[in-house]
């Protein structure tokens, strides 16, 4: 009876030490991660940074949303100390809630200076194309629209899928708002609600498509890629289709990376934000799996992704993207 208290007490001990972060003898330098990036891409970086630096990497996984809002709620008392975003509404709404330091040149240096806020409280680390995913069967490549706001017109009606509860698709339309003015963003939400049909992610959105149960899919361009370097599985009886023209559907997303100002671990913080921006750590991530754009001019993806310089995307101020007004207009328009 006593042995088996004694064995759940020391059980309960290690879970607790396991979940406080401590690790007991090997209580090496560290840094948390609070990530709403692709969890499988950290998977792949964080490794390569322990190894050159010895620092450990304690990754939380999480969305944008969920972990912007988890940051403002734990405030100073939070164990982060560097957040990373797919997309960049949530870097600036934690900015506007005053939680980031300053991060160092070594960091942000590497990246032009369009891909990061000039109050040089976060940076971005990775692009992200807009593009329509569509199924050659269903709509032929001459009947896609020029713009992606044409989506909303009758002709398409039936025809379109998104994925409006993730923050990708809020972040495009976040530029939408930011390009069009709100009048135009609430019609053309008005137009997708009538025209469209809404999944849960990306991916499905990407699988709905090539089987023929929707013709056109609004996404970012790495689903289809990475599923064409996986198996073509979901992808083989899709094509994509980029804007181009600065359109609002050629919108550029930008993931972002910042050291939080009550970091436990500011120097190990900074450490690992410099290793994202840095040439090996850019290479490393056009390397990875995740066939999205470095912004480090040293590093570009291989010859099966349509090169960076041709997207031509519109001009939208990285600081400017306002996530709170674009859930107000989703909301609005009952997509949640
Ligand atoms: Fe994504």
């Amino acid at each position: 009876m006593l042995n088996r208290s004694l064995v759940a007490l020391s059980l309960t001990l290690v879970a607790a030490l396991a979940a406080s972060g401590c690790s007991g003898d090997d209580d090496g330098p560290e840094v948390v991660v609070y990530n709403a990036q692709h969890e499988q891409l950290l998977e792949e970086l964080a490794p390569k940074f322990e190894k050159e630096t010895g620092i450990k990497v304690e990754l939380r996984n999480g969305s944008d949303s969920e972990l912007a809002a988890q940051l403002m709620q734990e405030g100073d008392a939070s164990p982060a100390d560097v957040f990373l975003t797919e997309n960049t509404p949530a870097m600036s709404a934690v900015e506007r809630a005053g939680l980031f330091a300053p991060l160092e040149a070594k960091a942000t240096d590497p990246i032009p200076p369009q891909y990061r806020p000039t109050s040089g409280l976060w940076t971005g680390f990775v692009a992200r194309s807009t593009v329509l995913v569509y199924n050659p069967s269903l709509i032929s490549a001459d009947a896609l629209p020029a713009s992606i706001m044409d989506l909303a017109d009758p002709e398409y009606a039936g025809k379109v899928s998104f994925s409006p509860t993730g923050a990708d698709f809020q972040a495009i339309v976040a530029a939408v708002l930011d390009l069009e003015g709100e009048d135009a963003t609430r019609q053309w939400l008005q137009g997708l609600k009538t025209n469209g049909t809404t999944y849960d992610g990306n991916n499905v959105v990407l699988e709905a498509v090539n089987s023929g149960e929707s013709a056109i899919g609004i996404e970012y361009h790495y689903y289809w890629y990475r599923d064409q370097a996986e198996s073509g599985e979901n992808s083989d009886d899709s094509e994509l289709y980029f804007f181009g023209n600065q359109d609002p559907g050629a919108f550029l997303s930008i993931s972002g990376a910042g050291v939080l100002e009550g970091a436990d671990h500011p120097e190990e913080a900074q450490r690992f934000v410099e290793f994202l921006t840095s040439e090996e750590g850019q290479k490393a991530l056009a390397d990875s799996y995740a066939l999205e754009y470095p912004l480090n001019p040293v590093a570009s993806l291989g010859a099966d992704v349509k090169p960076f310089s041709e997207l031509q995307p519109p001009t939208v101020a990285i600081s400017d993207l306002d996530g709170d007004k674009v859930v107000d207009l989703l909301t609005e328009a009952g997509f949640l």
